[in-house]
């Protein structure tokens, strides 16, 4: 089973809406964003195309004015909820990369995303192997 990246409920998303979350690799933290696209939990690495920097730099939020789109604040790129396609901004074509979802009863678990997959089988970027699952 594919290493579980970080945890939360169904019941907190529903109400934050949206939830930042860290895990440890290869000696460094990462960040994600997970979102409640009406219903449907996504997740993607907290990491813009365009400069590599976390769309909420700053401690700025990572919302539109209609909740509808993530934003990369340092240069406004707009992305898609359910793709993470970049829509507009200086990374347009390019997209936020997608971590994976796992929905058990109200949990939801995030596992990293696939670098390669062929039918059922999927090589998974290396985890730091000093860092405990959460
Ligand atoms: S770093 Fe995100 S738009 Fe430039």
């Amino acid at each position: 089973m594919d290493p579980i990246l970080w945890q939360t409920t169904r019941h907190e998303l529903a109400t934050a809406r949206a939830l930042r979350f860290e895990w440890q690799r290869d000696g460094r933290t990462h960040s994600g964003i997970l979102v409640d696209d009406n219903g449907t939990p996504r997740a993607f690495e907290n990491r813009c195309p365009h400069w590599d920097l976390p769309l909420d730099g700053n401690g700025a939020r990572w919302w539109d004015e209609r909740r509808e789109q993530l934003v990369c604040t340092a240069h406004g790129a707009r992305f898609a909820l359910e793709s993470g396609a970049c829509l507009s901004g200086p990374c347009e074509g390019a997209e936020l990369t997608a971590l994976l979802v796992d929905i058990a009863g109200d949990v939801i678990r995030i596992r990293p995303a696939p670098l390669l997959q062929f039918g059922g089988l999927a090589l998974l970027p290396p985890t730091d192997p000093s860092s405990d699952d959460p």
